[in-house]
């Protein structure tokens, strides 16, 4: 059983905050302060560029990419980090149409994070071939896979309402017509167990500084099923994922597997700080986190409506169909948000009216979610909420 209490020790938490956006911005491992700096003063201050070699620094992205292929089912070499995870999307899509080349659909749903959408409509205008973004509502994604689908992109879990998505069961139906399936974990990795490998994902994506704590701007990770990772042809074709970097040919050659998604030179610096987190990570176990995250999700959704008539639960209330996270819906979401904020409950806002929390076992606990209770009540029933100055928006929401 994962020591709870022992994993929050482990995190730096400003004192009298209740943090409820983890889903957005992981907390700082304490290790990570040491790490970081170990990493600066002896590796780059010391070994300057031969850290590369006696550090380790050319192998860290795949070194990492296995510790996170633990939480995600995936098999020693299979994941590698880097970038950013909209460059990652790119990378995943570029590959699964080229393999699927004689069909232009793109399918996804109307609730994925609009960078992957982005990403996919810059695609289709790169690639000038008719090819076409599709979107359906998400629980109309089953019904939408026909034989003109090329690829399924698809976020397992809801940014918005933390709504999940069946990867299993879409998988198979996916492949039953030819179609290959991209899975975006942003909010799945670290949230709850993940089974690529069971599956039967084709390409996986997702970013390592909301549940995995690698702090802003930490890279991203791409899984490419071993099926085809020898086969698929990297649109980003970087000297990294070259079959021989060093040998400095003139004509590009992709890589063995997985290594052929590296892009340039990675960022040591942030993925120290990651493998302080991993440290965390390896004394969890995630099928505890979910059970946890459940209990914690379902006492917050039962506390926060027995007291908070104006909130309107955005999240599935059937915690089987929901990820880490529970978001309520308020017409003046983002000034209640900048109150509690202010009284130190941090969540976030997304437009144009959900109020979303976090929750997140290795660092909140019951206590967490009462103290926060308590505060979004006081906030909801004094309308707190009600001053011009929490009406102004910020840049980041
Ligand atoms: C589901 C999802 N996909 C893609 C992204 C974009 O990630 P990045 O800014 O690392 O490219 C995010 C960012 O929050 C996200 O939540």
């Amino acid at each position: 059983m994962t020591d709870f209490a022992k994993t929050k020790s482990l995190f730096h938490l400003p004192q009298g905050l209740v943090y409820l956006d983890g889903n957005s911005l992981g907390p700082l491992p304490r290790a990570a302060v040491d790490r970081v700096q170990s990493m600066m003063q002896d590796e780059w201050g010391e070994l300057l560029i031969t850290g590369w070699n006696n550090a380790g620094w050319m192998d860290q992205p795949s070194r990492v990419g296995d510790r996170i292929g633990r939480l995600i089912g995936a098999p020693a070499g299979t994941v590698v980090m880097g970038d950013t995870l909209s460059i990652k999307v790119y990378q995943a899509l570029s590959s699964a149409l080229d393999l699927n080349a004689d069909r232009k659909v793109i399918l996804s749903d109307t609730g994925n994070f609009p960078s992957d959408l982005y990403i996919a409509g810059g695609l289709i205008k790169s690639l000038d071939k008719d090819h076409e973004l599709k979107l359906c509502p998400a629980e109309a994604v089953a019904d939408n896979l026909d034989e003109d689908v090329a690829v399924l992109l698809l976020t397992e879990v809801d940014y918005k309402t933390g709504r999940l998505h069946d990867m299993k069961a879409l998988t198979s139906k996916a492949h039953a017509m030819g179609i290959l399936t991209i899975w975006d974990l942003a909010h799945s990795a670290g949230a709850l167990p993940v089974d690529l490998v069971a599956a039967d994902a084709d390409f996986a994506v997702g970013c390592s500084y909301k549940y995995l704590n690698s702090g802003p701007g930490g890279p991203a990770f791409i899984y490419v099923a071993p099926r085809l990772a020898d086969q698929v042809r990297p649109a980003l074709s970087g000297w990294l994922g070259h079959d021989q970097p060093f040998a400095f040919d003139l004509d590009y050659r992709p890589g063995p597997g997985i290594e052929r998604m590296r892009v340039g030179t990675p960022p040591i610096i942030q993925l120290s700080a990651l493998e302080a987190s991993l440290d965390i990570w390896d004394l969890a176990d995630i099928h505890d986190v979910r059970a946890k995250s459940v209990e914690l999700t379902n006492l917050f959704i039962e506390l926060v409506e027995a007291s908070c008539a104006d909130l309107e639960l955005a999240s599935p209330r059937d915690s089987r169909q929901r990820g880490s996270q529970v978001s309520f819906r308020f017409q003046h979401g983002y000034a209640a948000m900048r109150a509690l904020i202010e009284r130190g409950v941090i969540g976030d806002f997304r437009a144009p009216d959900i109020m979303r929390f976090g929750f997140t076992p290795l660092y909140i606990d019951a206590d967490d979610v009462r103290k926060a209770a308590e505060i979004i009540e006081q906030v909801m029933l004094e309308r707190l909420w009600d001053k011009p100055e929490y009406f102004q928006r910020a840049a980041v929401t």
